[in-house]
């Protein structure tokens, strides 16, 4: 068998990766009042042991109106930093995975339920609520409160915070900031013609609904240390008419290839509910080709890829640099190591673990 694509290291910016398997964010809903708790540590914890390449941390909101849930993780103020380090620490004492965190705003997406309990939003005046914000004041739902259309000054302050939370992610010695910009957050309000209706400098051309996003990569690249990578997480396309188109995409990912950005992650969707997605195996695996035709940074395919050799083919025929997982990672956390075995290679374990090795079974029988 030659040897499988999958498990050789990846190198984002300068950080090298021991294989192409991601964990791809995956917000919990577990948090309090933005501090990690309990659940984080035994969550990532396990994940970490999974001997995928990176861990990225879960959408993390960098002001409170920037969660999508008033449980969701944010890293505004240094309680919050002060719990994700207890967090991380307890972690990294059994993992050397390098771990990455998805720094986001979920703008007019904001305030809203637990998928649980029922995802919907939250009424600005209930006590557990908050005005949304948007580039524009449309909202998501027809039924919802349509958000408030942010001022410039106020645009302004939602950089800075972006700033301050990567200056606290670097603290956290986290060694990878991926940028939320995908599945209709705020980033991705202001690149959409759908969400954005603005007639400032941050509305109209292609040039002005990029420049939130492209200034937010500048800010956070200069103060996140250059050893580190800083990618971005994008939706390629809206999937519905009058939407984000992949042409754009390819625009904004050659722009921010020249600015330095060490990754782009590959999803879709998200924006409105008149989305029409083809769902189905890798059904977003063209979109990270498409990007990846334009742009020297490695590129990651998200979404429904679930076998060992389907993310093989991925990475083997270029497609994509790296795959990442959610859904299946939650199934079966030991996903990388089935996938090591199915395709003849190795991926790290925890000395605890070796022992369910099939081929160290013998043994155990031995010993009972
Ligand atoms: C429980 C859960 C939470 C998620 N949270 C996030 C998130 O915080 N940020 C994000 O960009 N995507 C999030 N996603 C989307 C996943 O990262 C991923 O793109 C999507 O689930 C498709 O990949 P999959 O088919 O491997 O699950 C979440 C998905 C799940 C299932």
């Amino acid at each position: 068998m030659p040897s499988p694509r999958l498990f050789e290291p990846l190198k984002l910016g300068q950080l090298e990766l021991a294989n192409r398997i991601l964990i791809a964010p995956m917000c919990q809903y577990s948090a309090h009042e933005g501090n990690a708790t309990d659940w984080h540590t035994i969550h990532l914890g396990h994940l970490a042991l999974s001997g995928a390449g990176l861990l990225i941390l879960e959408a993390t909101a960098v002001s409170p109106e920037g969660r999508i849930s008033p449980d969701d993780l944010g890293l505004w103020n240094d309680d919050n930093e002060q719990a994700l380090k207890a967090t991380l620490e307890a972690v990294r004492a059994h993992s050397t995975m390098p771990l990455g965190i998805q720094l986001g705003h979920a703008g007019r997406k904001a305030s809203t339920h637990a998928p649980w309990d029922g995802g919907a939003q939250i009424a600005p005046d209930d006590p557990r609520g908050w005005q949304a914000v948007a580039p524009s004041a449309i909202a998501w739902g027809e039924e919802e409160n349509a958000p408030h259309a942010l001022t410039l000054e106020e645009i302004n302050d939602i950089r800075e915070q972006f700033k301050r939370a990567a200056e606290r992610s670097a603290r956290l010695g986290i060694e990878a900031i991926e940028l939320h910009a995908a599945h209709g957050y705020l980033l991705h309000q202001f690149l959409s013609p759908l969400s954005n209706q603005r007639s400032d400098e941050y509305g109209g051309s292609l040039e002005n609904r990029t420049r939130l996003t492209l200034e937010i990569f500048d800010a956070v690249r200069d103060v996140f240390p250059q050893e580190r990578p800083v990618g971005i997480r994008i939706s390629a396309t809206d999937w519905a008419d009058g939407g984000w188109r992949v042409e754009e995409s390819q625009a904004l990912a050659r722009e921010l290839d020249a600015r330095g950005c060490s990754f782009i992650h590959v999803s879709s969707g998200g924006l409105t509910s008149a989305q029409q997605i083809p769902v189905g195996p890798s059904y977003q695996v063209p979109l990270a080709r498409a990007i990846g035709e334009v742009v020297e940074m490695p590129t990651i395919a998200v979404g429904l890829i679930t076998e060992p050799e389907q993310a093989e083919a991925i990475v083997a025929t270029g497609d994509a640099d790296a795959v990442a997982l959610a859904r299946t990672m939650l199934y079966n956390p030991r996903w990388p190591w089935h996938a090591a075995a199915a395709l003849g290679a190795q991926v790290s374990a925890p000395n605890q673990y070796l022992r369910s090795q099939p081929r160290q079974y013998k043994d155990l029988f031995l010993d009972q």
